[in-house]
């Protein structure tokens, strides 16, 4: 593709970046000098926007597969907010490998305060992909360093932060360029984001949903204004009503309808927790929206700071019979649990086959 199509295709993605990346930096990077890795840096759009808003004296280094782009982006001069003329070096070279200095040498390890990709890793890159790349990152990102890296339709929220955390990165947030975004830019801390030995504030669990140490439950449930004995069992519901008995589930009916995106709480029956909540994420189409999940997971923890848990585990609301993509439902509810700043400790739990739900 040459330099002139990849102006008229990638409008939206340089719009995007002016918003994405300053949410991102924004309490999350120390004021001082770093270095920048821009990784697919294009004709250096993305390049322009961290210069813009690095901090004053970081350099910034943009890796590019395409040579014509990267000859471009090398060709452009790249300013600082305050005026000042930001050191760069635009290298061409794939990810997934080492990632080398303008002279050949591997960057050494620890090095790098930044890392950034948008329009790469969630564009192009896949689960199967995406190993040596996150491998680097570990490698060349120091401690306390931060990625920012970009989810979309070949690599979503959820996978993207299974393979950072097995590769030492915590989840931050996600950012990104309007609120219903699908896109947007995850942000990673590497290393331990809490004290030692503090439990997170927000986890991600791959398992049962109904064997984890919390007080409390969320149920994926509906607007309440069908009798549950005509629901058919299914998903999380059915494996709570099987492991709890139908004792929550009457004391459910008589708190009548539940608006959408609302939460109400009953007894745990034969569960080992305190309370079931259970949330309304689908309308009465059985539908899922970002709004309906959104505020399902905000009522749920504004209930469960009322009951005094210390403790919930949530699914991953309104993926199931919602029908909400369920990778898209996973970052909509980490995002919503880090934004409410709650003190209850969520645990979201994405299910097993053969699990529940
Ligand atoms: C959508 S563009 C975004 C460019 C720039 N980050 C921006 O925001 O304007 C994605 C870029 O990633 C580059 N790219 C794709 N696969 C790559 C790879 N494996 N290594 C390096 N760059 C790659 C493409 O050539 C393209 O320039």
């Amino acid at each position: 593709m040459s330099p002139e199509e990849f102006a008229a295709i990638n409008g939206r993605q340089a719009w995007a970046n002016w918003r994405t990346i300053p949410r991102c930096l924004s309490g999350n990077v120390p004021d001082r000098r770093l270095l920048v890795v821009d990784l697919g840096c294009g004709a250096g759009d993305s390049t322009a926007v961290l210069a813009f808003w690095c901090p004053a004296g970081s350099r910034v280094i943009g890796y590019e597969l395409s040579a014509p782009l990267a000859a471009v982006a090398s060709r452009r001069r790249y300013r600082h907010r305050t005026g000042a003329t930001v050191d760069t070096a635009i290298i061409v070279q794939g990810v997934g490998g080492e990632l080398r200095d303008a002279a050949g040498r591997p960057l050494a390890a620890g090095s790098v305060d930044l890392v950034h990709s948008s329009g790469l890793v969630g564009h192009h890159l896949t689960r199967s992909t995406v190993g040596p790349l996150v491998q680097e990152l570990a490698r060349v990102v120091s401690r306390g360093g931060h990625a920012f890296l970009d989810v979309g339709p070949t690599l979503g929220d959820g996978e993207l932060t299974a393979c950072m955390r097995e590769a030492g990165f915590q989840r931050l947030c996600r950012k990104r360029s309007f609120r219903f975004d699908p896109t947007g830019e995850v942000v990673f801390v590497h290393g331990a984001a809490e004290a030692p030995g503090a439990p997170e504030r927000v986890q991600l669990v791959y398992g049962d949903l109904l064997s984890q140490p919390v007080e409390g439950i969320v149920n994926a449930w509906n607007r309440n204004v069908l009798p549950w004995w005509l629901l058919l069992p299914q998903g999380v519901s059915g494996a709570i009503k099987r492991a709890a008995g139908t004792a929550p589930f009457r004391e459910l009916v008589a708190k009548g309808a539940i608006p959408l995106g609302g939460a109400v709480h009953t007894g745990a029956g034969c569960l080992p927790f305190r309370a079931l909540i259970h949330v309304a994420a689908i309308d009465l189409t059985w539908r899922a929206s970002a709004q309906s999940i959104a505020d399902s997971v905000t009522s749920a923890m504004r209930l469960a700071e009322r009951l005094g848990l210390s403790s919930v585990a949530l699914p991953v609301l309104g993926s199931g019979s919602g029908g909400y993509p369920a990778d898209e439902a996973l970052g909509l509810i980490l995002d919503t649990l880090e934004r409410l700043d709650s003190p209850v400790r969520a645990v979201v739990v994405r299910h097993l086959p053969g699990g529940p739900g």
